[in-house]
């Protein structure tokens, strides 16, 4: 049997200083290597990248923004499907958004005026996802194989197919499928979640704003309204202004499918209005196989779904799936499939016939975050007030209304409003759930009147107030809180919960605002990225440690992006804590939250700081845990192409760079010089 050991006796690096250069930093004794950047060519015949703004072909090339990532091993031979495997194997990983500066000659043009076609093509292949082949060589040098087989761009354009309930609903006939059944592509995927079955799933975030959707209110119902307002497809433009393209082929539907306005279409094949309601969803991919078709998995949801990462998977029980929808004050979610868990499903080689069997139905729940540090599910299920036709704010007509509008019934179920929910990570040996809680400036005391758009503090979001230099209040620096669910069983209908950590600078108020004591070698803001490492040792133990990685933009007057690590505890290891907050007109409240055990200088490290202007999102490790992979995402996100604001990563090496070398989105490799674990 293995030998359980909830945390490492120490956390084996040296905390690394904050600092502001153009490098990633990590301790001494770790080594750091780039093996993919934006633009480098992944297919046989696609030509080396000049990063000049010339560079074509994206859907044959690394995607922009890389986001979070996944270790799928491969067997020696490179063939085959092999879980163990620490030294070969693919990387899947998310490509959220563009640096559209460093895209073009003459940098962003977006999205005023009518946009080039070659312009918003480039910009919509580098977005979605990549599956890539590498290997350790000798030295512990990693490889990229551009001529594996296992090579794949999923854009915007890739075909996709639609499952579970919503499957075939008038919600989704578009003149892609005009049945429903299909559509095309993904977009702005953030973080992600896998199956044991070797599938990933990759989540759909901020896609509301990629759609020109205003000024057609006279031509949509009052339900169609609601619902478009309430996951904000109301823009104008659309983010880059892709539905402008006059393509070259006039049959090219995969500009103006950008604009969702009911009033431009005319007939069934040019009528847009319903392409908004294809995306929101969990997307699950197999990158064992190139050419199979991504299916949406439409029972977990419609959301800004950040990721879907499961419980522990316990043979004759129903697995759960943990998610958060990033946008202020949302809420958490678990999906709880209706079938039992049968591990021989694990090895099955339809994989995604294995996905349809847990995927395709079961129950989604939101979270209610008790003050007295209990917790509920509340269940998506149609039929039953609010969720049938005598809701009066939005009528519910089935489940799939039901879930298209995830949002809307969650509203009627008095979810716990979120200081925007990030990633979700499992706990290996406890289970526990924890879940990044990234910053709100949307949160009120309970003595502030909210807008319309702010909600007032409760235990589980309990901070306001102001960090300097910025004036505005809310929630500056996020937090990660915990969940326990009763009787450790996925399908629970209650939990526990406590805050982990909440982040701060070291130098505010240690009473109400820097709850969790941390000092200069631990501080941190905007927590994000959250990932438990696989958790056997190379002596078999299990030893789980939890990275989080931070996108922050209020603490960057002090240090780049990072990442920690932090030995977790568990549920109800600290207390109780009043929180006093002051309104902006000096009225005071005060909150009771619960929170775990102080972290020390032992149990909360910082590993890895960022270059200039990126956020740290993705990681994963290999089996052993001596390899591991991290995102960095947008490095100079606030320069220009004449003017580049960094020189990731050609600038890696010496701190600079020339002073027009354009900044990548890149992953590195960490590895421990003595050929340890890493961070143990
Ligand atoms: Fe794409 Fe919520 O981060
Ligand atoms: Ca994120
Ligand atoms: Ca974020
Ligand atoms: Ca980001």
């Amino acid at each position: 049997t293995t030998t359980v050991t909830v945390s490492p006796a120490a956390l084996g690096f040296a905390a690394v200083p904050k600092n502001r250069n153009d490098v990633v930093t990590v301790p001494a004794g770790y080594n750091v290597q780039v093996i993919n950047r934006t633009g480098d060519p992944i297919l046989p015949g696609v030509p080396a990248y000049k990063n000049d703004g010339t560079d074509t072909n994206f859907a044959g090339r690394i995607g922009d923004h890389h986001d979070a990532l996944r270790w799928f091993g491969l067997n020696a031979a490179g063939n085959a499907r092999d879980d163990a495997s620490s030294t070969r194997g693919l990387i899947a990983q998310n490509h959220e958004n563009i640096n559209d500066m460093y895209l073009h000659v003459a940098g962003a043009t977006s999205p005023g005026g009518v946009r080039p076609e070659s312009e918003a093509l480039k910009e919509i292949e580098c977005h979605g996802l990549s599956v890539t082949e590498y290997s350790e060589g000798a030295n512990r040098a990693w490889a990229f194989k551009q001529d594996s087989a296992y090579n794949r761009r999923i854009t915007p354009s890739t075909p996709m197919a639609l499952n579970g309930p919503v499957r075939g609903t008038d919600f989704v006939k578009t003149p892609h499928s005009t049945a429903g059944t299909a559509g095309r592509g993904t977009i702005n995927n953030c973080a992600n979640g896998y199956t044991p079955w070797g599938t990933l799933l990759t989540c759909e975030e901020n896609w509301a704003g990629y759609f020109r959707r205003s000024g057609d209110n006279a031509a949509r119902t009052t339900k169609e309204l609601t619902a478009l307002a309430r996951y904000g497809v109301t823009s104008s433009t659309g983010n880059y202004g892709w539905s402008t393209v006059t393509p070259a082929d006039a049959s090219n539907t995969l500009f103006r499918r950008w604009d969702a306005r009911a009033t431009v279409g005319g007939s069934a094949t040019t009528d847009w209005r319903n392409e908004p309601n294809q995306f929101g969803w969990v997307v699950e991919i197999d990158p064992y196989n190139a050419a199979s078709t991504p299916r949406k998995r439409t029972a977990m949801g419609r959301m800004g779904h950040e990721g879907a990462w499961p419980g522990p998977f316990v043979a004759g029980r129903k697995p759960a799936f943990y998610m958060g929808d990033d946008a202020v004050n949302e809420y958490m979610y678990k999906f709880v499939s209706s079938t039992a868990w049968a591990a021989a499903d694990a090895t099955a080689t339809d994989r995604l016939a294995i996905g349809d069997k847990y995927l395709d139905a079961g129950t989604l729940y939101v979270a209610v975050f008790n003050a007295d540090g209990t917790g509920s599910w509340k269940p998506l299920v149609y039929g039953t007030a609010p969720l049938d036709a005598s809701n009066a704010a939005y009528p519910f007509a089935s489940q799939a209304d039901v879930l298209v509008n995830t949002r809307l019934a969650a509203d009627a179920l008095g979810a716990t409003p979120m200081d925007r929910p990030e990633w979700t990570a499992v706990n290996s040996v406890t289970g526990e759930v924890y879940l990044t809680l990234t910053n709100n400036g949307s949160r009120v005391t309970g003595a502030d009147t909210p807008s319309a758009s702010q909600r007032q503090t409760n235990a589980a979001n309990p901070r306001v107030y102001v960090d300097a230099p910025s004036t505005s209040r809310g929630n500056r620096n996020g937090h990660v809180i915990r969940i326990r669910e009763t009787g450790d069983n996925t399908e629970a209908l209650g939990f526990t919960w406590d805050v982990f950590l909440f982040g701060a600078g070291s130098d505010l108020d240690a009473t109400n605002i820097n709850l969790s004591g941390l000092t200069a070698d631990n501080d941190f803001s905007s927590p994000d990225g959250l990932f438990f490492g696989r958790p056997t040792n190379a002596s078999g133990q299990v030893k789980p440690i939890v990275w989080l990685q931070t996108d922050d933009s209020a603490f960057t007057d002090q240090t780049n992006n990072q990442m920690l690590v932090a030995m977790p505890g568990s549920v109800g290891d600290g207390g109780t804590r009043t929180v006093t907050n002051t309104t902006a007109g000096g009225v005071t409240w005060t909150v009771v939250t619960r929170i775990g055990a102080t972290p020390t200088a032992a149990t909360l490290k910082r590993f890895l700081i960022g270059p200039v202007q990126c956020e740290i999102t993705g990681i994963d490790t290999t089996p052993d845990g001596r390899t591991i992979f991290v995102g960095i995402q947008h490095p100079g996100e606030g320069g220009t192409a004449a003017a580049p604001s960094s020189h990731w990563p050609d600038s890696q090496a010496t701190g600079t760079a020339g002073a027009t070398v354009r900044p990548r989105s890149a992953t590195v490799v960490i590895t421990k010089v003595d050929g340890g674990v890493v961070g143990l």
